[in-house]
C-alpha cells in the first residue's frame, strides 16, 4: 500500500515538506509506502470551468494537475499539504486542487484515505486546513485525524524542526492512515467492498 503526499508550497524541502517527511518516516515504519509530489513553482492556472477535462479525461493545461492525475490512481491514501497563504492554503495550491478533484477521474479518490497538512508562521493554520478537509468531503473520502489539527509552526524546515508537538500530531497522523488503510485492506479481504454509487442527482437550485 501506497500514499500520495502533495506538497503544495513554493519551497521543495521547506517547512510543508518537513511535515510531510515526518508522516513519510512514520508511514515507512508501519510498513507503507509513500511518495511526496511537489507542485513546484511552475504557474498553476486556475480552472476556468470550460469543461473540456469531461470530454478529454484530462485538462487542457498539461501542467502538474495532469501529471498527478496521471499517477495517482496508484495510491491508496493522500495527504495534501500546503503552507498557510494569508489563513488560506498557497493560491497555486487552491488552483491545484480545484483542477485535480475537477478534472480527474473520480474513482482516483473514491473511499480513499485523505488527511489534510499545513503549515504556518503563526496563524491561520485552521481555516486551511478546514479547506483542505472540504475537497475530501465533497469526494468520499474518509478522512484521518490526528491527535490536534495537523498543522506544524516554522517559517523554514529548520524551524519546523523545532515544532515538536506538530511533528507528534504528523506522526500520529500517519499512524492513524496506516490503520485505516490495513483496516480497509482487512475488510476487503474479508469480502467487505465500497459501497456502490448511485448516479448523481444534481440540482442547481434554480426551480
Ligand atoms: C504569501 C505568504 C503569505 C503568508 N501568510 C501567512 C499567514 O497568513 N499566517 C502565517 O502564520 N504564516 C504565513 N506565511 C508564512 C508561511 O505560512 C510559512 O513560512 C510556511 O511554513 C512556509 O512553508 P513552506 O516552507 O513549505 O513554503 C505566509 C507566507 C507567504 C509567502
Amino acid at each position: 500500500m501506497k500514499v500520495l503526499l502533495v506538497n503544495g508550497g513554493p519551497h521543495k524541502n521547506g517547512a510543508t515538506n518537513r511535515a510531510l517527511t515526518e508522516i513519510a518516516v512514520t508511514l515507512r515504519k508501519e510498513g507503507i509506502g509513500s511518495e511526496i509530489f511537489w507542485i513546484g513553482n511552475d504557474p498553476i492556472a486556475g480552472c476556468i470551468g470550460c469543461g473540456a477535462c469531461r470530454k478529454d479525461g484530462k485538462c487542457f493545461r498539461d501542467d502538474a494537475v495532469n501529471r498527478f492525475n496521471s499517477i495517482a490512481s496508484g495510491f491508496d491514501g493522500f495527504v495534501f499539504g500546503s503552507p498557510v497563504h494569508y489563513a488560506a492554503i498557497s493560491g497555486a495550491m487552491s488552483s491545484f486542487m480545484d483542477r485535480v478533484f475537477y478534472s480527474g477521474d473520480k474513482n482516483i479518490f473514491y473511499m480513499k484515505p485523505a488527511a489534510a497538512a499545513v503549515s504556518c508562521r503563526r496563524g491561520g493554520a485552521s481555516a486551511a486546513f478546514d479547506e483542505i478537509n472540504k475537497y475530501f468531503t465533497i469526494s468520499c473520502m474518509p478522512i484521518v485525524s490526528s491527535q490536534y489539527w495537523n498543522q506544524i509552526h516554522g517559517n523554514s524546515a529548520e524551524e519546523a524542526e523545532k515544532d515538536e508537538e506538530g511533528l507528534q500530531t504528523m506522526r500520529t497522523l500517519a499512524k492513524n492512515m496506516a490503520f485505516m488503510l490495513k483496516c480497509f485492506e482487512a475488510g476487503k479481504s474479508a469480502g467487505i467492498n465500497v459501497p456502490e454509487k448511485e448516479a448523481a442527482v444534481k440540482t442547481n437550485f434554480i426551480r
